[in-house]
């Protein structure tokens, strides 16, 4: 049987919420959940498929490349573990009304970790349903966003179902 891993952060907000929820969308014993500061406590190549998930709280977040930036450390431990080939989708946390030319932009960061690591990434979503005016986690011809992308401040309605369709989308793609 194939081992998920689904990653997060920040904790007590949207993102946990969300992480949650997708997590219990796997059958019991398949799946794990952890925030992205267990790391340490995870071997990364027990799992065929990971799932990373986290909000776009602004570029100083982001670029913010010093010790104590939690993101950063569990990039250099992915890197160190083996992940070539390793099966990988996003889902990112975002607000498309109050941030709509950076919407889930973080998602791409995430993409580009990943891909540098020679992980197989999986999980695009259609950009159908949402309004923004830019974003970087967008694949080429920009009609997909790189991962699932959720709106709990305007469009919490649609989390559930958007929810749903992607790891029945994701399960089908690992061949779950
Ligand atoms: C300071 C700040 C900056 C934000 N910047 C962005 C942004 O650039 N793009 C975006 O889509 N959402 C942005 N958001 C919205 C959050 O991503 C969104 O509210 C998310 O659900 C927060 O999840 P969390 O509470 O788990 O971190 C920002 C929120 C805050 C508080």
């Amino acid at each position: 049987m194939k081992k998920i891993a689904v990653f997060y952060w920040p904790k007590k907000g949207n993102v946990e919420f969300s992480a949650n929820r997708i997590f219990k969308k796997f059958e019991p014993g398949t799946a794990e959940l952890h925030s992205i500061d267990e790391i340490d406590h995870v071997n990364l190549n027990d799992f065929d498929l990971i799932i990373v998930g986290g909000s776009t709280v602004g570029a100083i977040v982001w670029e913010k490349a010093d010790d104590n930036n939690l993101w950063f450390d569990f990039f250099a431990k992915c890197s160190a573990a083996e992940l070539t080939d390793k099966l990988y989708a996003i889902f990112g946390l975002g607000d498309q009304i109050l941030y709509p030319e950076n919407f889930v932009d973080g998602m791409m960061l995430i993409k580009k970790e990943f891909d540098g690591n020679g992980a197989k990434h999986i999980g695009k979503w259609p950009v159908e349903g949402y309004k923004f005016t830019g974003s970087e986690a967008l694949d080429e011809d920009e009609k997909m966003f790189v991962g699932l992308a959720l709106d709990e401040d305007n469009q919490d309605e649609l989390t559930e179902q958007r929810i749903e369709k992607w790891v029945k989308q994701v399960k089908e793609e690992a061949k779950i």
